[in-house]
């Protein structure tokens, strides 16, 4: 935040009309009053034109100075760099490096834990009302293991810059903030120390740690260039993909079943995210011996192998993952379970339509751009239907998509839970539970909606 005498410096807010080009243009200073939270984390707020200003580093219902940081024919962005009227939700950010041109990991280390999960349960509703034509008031659940809301994340990709030096990428920028550690990085990760050591020759470098520290894993990317020396950190060293130093997988634990994942493949950061997203896909699909089920962008295999066990050997799993890297992971976590089948390809219509059977149960968990229309409509043109699918997701904005397809089909969301996974950012993880139109029921002609 900028003090008075630097704010005079740059301009004033209001002043005459004719100023009012100049307060729209990058690096302006205007006094804007903000309203609600839009996603990518910023508010709402309106220039002198009408045209529609993202406030970053501002909260709902408060006055501040913002600098404009971008300018569009339809919006601008701006970052508010000092507040006149604070929220009664504004906190001190407990991280030195959140701030206005600061890192852009977080969206809101300046916003009370309580406000936070608030606002997410604001986009969600927004993003259920405007794509998938459902007033639905959702509320975002808090979850252990982020003390604070800091010191959850096993996983971190820092940025490397020309020095050698770690650091986390600004907004909207190539450019660093050089940092030695991350406060919401797990104690795990922190004490791998990458940011006491010198990087020369990598650009990229991502510390994947279990929470209780018992492995840990530093992936390098140099890209053409080479790594100067062998950084010695207390953590296995992978090069480019290719492991200089062992361990190369971390090790997980959840709910009494051992997951090894490689470097590069995904999994949850948050320490509590697998057991809980386990139980609540468990919960509410209620998977019966000698069922079908099918898991759809089953990555190294979090859902594969509880779903395995609780339908039994005379039961079956298919899985279906595009990287080879993570079917690995899931065979060999999966390796007793002979009832799970694994098929390293795209989830695409035609897998559905002829690759899954006719699957009592589906989870699918895509990745934040969703499954997507076409393959959305694959799955609900399964003769006969399953009987419930688990919709896991981290953007409400692709789930809402998505969901539209399944209710226009005639499907029920009997439950809809959101959980608190990112705490300090605007992500937010859902997890839907759908079942199909009694047989025979017609699906109901449009949910009043446009298309999205
Ligand atoms: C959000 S992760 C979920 C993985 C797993 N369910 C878990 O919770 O650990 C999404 C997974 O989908 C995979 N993926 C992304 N796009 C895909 C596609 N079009 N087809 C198949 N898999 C895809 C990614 O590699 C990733 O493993």
């Amino acid at each position: 935040m900028v003090s008075s005498s630097e704010k005079s410096q740059r301009g004033s807010p209001g002043g005459h009309p004719d100023d009012r080009e100049d307060q729209q243009q990058e690096g302006a200073i205007v006094e804007l009053a903000t309203g609600a939270i839009a996603a990518g984390g910023g508010c709402v707020s309106h220039a002198a034109d009408g045209r529609v200003v993202f406030v970053r580093h501002a909260l709902p219902g408060e006055r501040v100075l913002a600098q404009v940081t971008a300018v569009s024919a339809s919006f601008l962005r701006a970052d508010a760099v000092e507040v006149l009227e604070p929220s009664p939700d504004r906190v001190s950010p407990p991280c030195p490096h959140a701030g206005p041109g600061r890192c852009g990991g977080c969206d809101w280390q300046h916003a009370s834990l309580p406000a936070q999960r608030i606002l997410k349960s604001a986009l969600i509703a927004e993003q259920l009302r405007r794509l998938a034509g459902v007033d639905r008031a959702v509320e975002v659940e808090e979850v252990d293991g982020a003390p604070e809301g800091l010191g959850y994340r096993t996983r971190v990709r820092y940025s490397v810059d020309r020095s050698g030096r770690i650091g986390l990428r600004r907004h909207r920028s190539r450019s660093i903030e050089p940092v030695d550690e991350c406060p919401i990085a797990a104690s795990a990760i922190n004490r791998v120390g990458v940011g006491s050591l010198q990087w020369r020759g990598a650009h990229h470098l991502e510390v994947t740690a279990s929470p209780d520290g018992g492995s840990a894993v530093v992936s390098v990317e140099t890209g053409r260039t080479r790594l100067a020396g062998r950084p010695s950190v207390d953590a296995g060293l992978v090069v480019n993909g290719r492991t200089v130093r062992r361990p190369d997988r971390v090790r997980f634990e959840v709910l009494g079943n051992g997951f090894e994942v490689s470097t590069g493949v995904f999994w949850q950061v948050h320490p509590s995210a697998a057991s809980l997203l386990t139980r609540t896909v468990l919960d509410g699909v209620v998977p019966a011996v000698e069922e079908q089920v099918a898991d759809l962008f089953s990555g190294a295999g979090l859902f594969t192998v509880p779903l395995a066990q609780a339908v039994g050997p005379r039961g079956s799993v298919v899985a279906v993952e595009r990287s080879g890297r993570a079917c690995s992971d899931a065979v060999r976590n999966a390796k007793d379970l002979h009832q799970v089948t694994i098929i390293r390809s795209d989830v695409t219509e035609s897998v559905v339509a002829g690759r899954i059977g006719t699957p009592d149960v589906i989870v699918l968990d895509p990745a934040r751009e969703g499954a997507g229309l076409p393959l959305m409509r694959a799955l609900v043109a399964l003769d006969p239907p399953p009987r419930a699918v688990a919709y896991v997701s981290c953007d409400p904005a692709s789930f809402a998509r998505d969901l539209r397809v399944m209710l226009e089909a005639g499907w029920s969301l009997p439950s809809l839970r959101a959980f608190d996974l990112f705490p300090m950012t605007e992500h937010v993880e859902l997890v839907g539970i759908l079942t199909p139109p009694e047989r025979g029921a017609r699906p109901p002609l449009s949910t009043g909606c446009p298309e999205p």
